[in-house]
């Protein structure tokens, strides 16, 4: 609701022209520093969901990892890690897609999931939609089974939403 979302903007800061001219950045690193805010935050996105819901977290490297632990410990469920290009030590599967600012590969590994597990996908925040639409892919292929996508703010106006249409998407803040 309105509580979450505020809590979330409180601790996000626009940093303009950053990694690029003309790309604002959000940084929400103060967020993550901010212990009763991140705690407030999680608590209501399990609390969204409900416990039990989901089988297992998958959190995209690298800020995603932040939040989906966080989510795993609060539920007692485990955390799949879905990494950049090249990091996995195992045979997995690869999805490359477009970002607002370049272009990214990110892997999962082969044996990440027990075939029919419910997996709730976890990032920081929704852009254009690619990073998401690739993880998305990764679980399914990797037989998870999609419970929902939740990410801590969704940049609305760059339309990430209609391209992960119909899957779920959980926004804490939309700006
Ligand atoms: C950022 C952000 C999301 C993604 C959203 O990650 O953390 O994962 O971009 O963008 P999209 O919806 O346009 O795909 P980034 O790739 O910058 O890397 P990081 O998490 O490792 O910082
Ligand atoms: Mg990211």
């Amino acid at each position: 609701g309105p509580e979450l979302a505020a809590l979330v903007a409180g601790g996000a800061v626009d940093v303009r022209d950053f990694p690029k001219p003309g790309i604002v950045f959000k940084d929400l690193m103060p967020f993550f520093g901010d212990g009763p805010r991140f705690r407030r935050v999680v608590d209501g996105i399990v609390a969204h969901y409900g416990a039990g819901s989901f089988d297992v977290v998958a959190g995209v490297e690298a800020r995603g990892f932040v939040v989906a632990a966080a989510i795993a410990y609060a539920t007692g469920v485990g955390v799949v890690p879905v990494r950049k290009a090249g990091k996995l030590p195992r045979p997995g599967f690869s999805a490359s897609y477009a970002l607002e600012y370049g272009e990214a590969t990110l892997e999962v590994s082969e044996d990440a999931f027990v075939a029919g597990q419910r997996v709730l996908v976890v990032d920081d925040v929704l852009a254009t939609g690619g990073t998401a639409a690739a993880t998305m892919d990764l679980v399914e292929r990797a037989g998870g089974v999609l419970t929902g996508f939740t990410v801590l703010m969704e940049l609305a106006f760059l339309n990430g939403r209609e391209r992960l249409s119909p899957r779920k998407v959980h926004a804490l803040l939309t700006v």
